[in-house]
């Protein structure tokens, strides 16, 4: 008898306290969180407020469910999310994956409603990944999450800007327009009459390691979007709510989406609640449905969920961490790229807020990507784990194999000293590393 996880060669060790940004496991010293778990815990570990607010709820009600009952918690949630995002609806579900189907039912849905239920396929592009279940991972263009569910290789094909290896000839502007052309390009090939959204990360998370657009990509993939009547969906699971030093990765271009997913940063890793966004006009249309939306999971708009989302909320607002992840993270982005100039394995450091890629190359400095069996992404995760630091891999990102990376998103309040050690402790674990040893190490999955 025995847990099933998804390594059965390595035992995980067993967390025993987690406070602020540091998690201590059994028989072992604090390590510090460098990645907020799965870039989800923004707020730092067992937050006080966070817990009193939610032990709170549970005294009052636990579970209502939705048909049934509404609660406080959920219907000042849903207020308080579209009046700080500028929506105009908000519908809940449990996971970032259940957020994405329910946005791309939605979207489905606003097509159906006005007599064009033929426009129902979704884009997607290469570099993404938006969700663990059947469809979402169908969506995703993530390979090695695809190949591990069966699900065929070939993916989604609209192309996510990554600047780092764009055509040599283009410069960084060029590059971002040929990239929205080509979206422009599937559109026409498709027939516009056939798409109903257009499913993206407005800064890809953990698939492409912080990977930041051009600027004027957005603006155009805008209008190409309106241009053919096809609506745009943000995933901002991983990005929403502060991560990238705004409430969404989006308002860094200006960019409003018509339909966004929410999940990782609403819950703060404390209950799990992920959310959709729906604009004004969208939520119009979804309105003629007299039967409302037929989406919800049993434990949706769950009380004790809700008010913990609200108190991770409270949080954020009360501590001002969106101006902070903007202003710290700049900081910490910068003292970064200062902590590894020099070592040949890095090919880039990117991103913005508190989410930072740190993309691994062949030690020659010549930025070509390690073959992807040795899975050097994993490897330097290990090595940091052992050096007491808890990083997040990313790998696959490079012609749908190769791609190595490791992403440090730390908890938006985690103290300015606790980012200077982070920054030292990655740049001590890169340079001691030898990169033909740990190509030779056993590659774990
Ligand atoms: C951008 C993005 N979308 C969707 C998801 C899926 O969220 P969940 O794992 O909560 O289902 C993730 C998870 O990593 C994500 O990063």
């Amino acid at each position: 008898m025995t847990l099933i996880t998804s390594d059965f060669t390595r035992p995980a060790p067993v967390a025993t306290h987690a406070r602020g940004s540091t998690i201590t496991a059994e028989g072992g010293e604090a390590s510090i969180d460098a990645c907020s778990g799965a870039i989800s815990c923004n707020v730092g570990h067992c937050h006080p407020h966070v817990l009193a607010q939610t032990i709170a709820q549970l005294k009052r009600t636990d579970f209502v469910y939705r048909t049934q009952l509404t609660s406080a918690p959920i219907e000042e949630l849903a207020q308080r999310l579209c009046a700080r995002l500028g929506y105009a609806g908000a519908l809940f579900a449990n996971s970032g994956s259940e957020a994405i189907e329910a946005a791309v039912r939605s979207a489905r849905l606003h097509w159906a409603l006005q007599g064009r239920p033929e426009k129902s396929r979704i884009l997607s592009r290469s570099i993404s990944y938006h969700g663990s279940t059947e469809l979402t991972l169908s969506l995703s263009g993530h390979a090695p999450r695809r190949r591990d569910a069966g699900i065929h290789d070939t993916g989604p094909i609209v192309p996510t800007p990554y600047p780092l290896r764009r055509p040599g000839h283009m410069t960084l502007r060029e590059y971002g327009t040929a990239c929205a052309q080509a979206l422009e390009d599937e559109i026409l090939r498709i027939g516009a009459g056939n798409i109903a959204a257009f499913l993206v990360e407005p800064i890809v998370g953990a698939s492409g390691a912080a990977m930041v657009p051009p600027e004027g990509y957005w603006p155009q993939v805008r209008a190409i979007c309106d241009r053919h009547d096809v609506l745009l969906i943000a995933d901002e699971v991983l990005t929403g709510l502060g991560r990238t030093g705004a409430w969404l990765a989006q308002d860094h271009f200006d960019l409003k989406a018509d339909i966004v997913a929410l999940g990782k940063g609403l819950n703060g890793g404390y209950a799990p609640i992920s959310c959709v966004l729906l604009s004004g006009p969208v939520l119009d249309v979804l309105r003629r449905q007299e039967t409302g939306l037929r989406l919800g999971h049993t434990h949706a708009n769950h009380p004790v969920s809700a008010a913990c989302a609200n108190a991770v909320l409270d949080v954020i607002e009360d501590e001002d961490l969106v101006a902070r992840a903007s202003c710290e993270g700049t900081r910490f982005g910068q003292a970064l790229r200062d902590a590894c100039k020099g070592i040949g394995m890095v090919a880039e450091i990117r991103g913005c807020g508190f989410l930072w890629g740190v993309e691994l190359s062949l030690p020659d400095h010549s930025r070509a990507p390690f073959p992807a069996q040795f899975a050097m992404a994993s490897k330097l995760v290990k090595a940091a784990s052992t050096a007491g630091l808890i990083v997040y891999p990313a790998s696959g990102f490079i012609d749908r194999r190769a791609g190595d990376a490791i992403i440090l998103a730390p908890p938006l309040n985690t103290p300015s000293a606790v980012l200077d050690v982070i920054c030292s402790r990655v740049a001590d674990v890169l340079a001691a590393c030898d990169a033909t040893t740990l190509m030779q190490e056993k590659a774990y999955a």
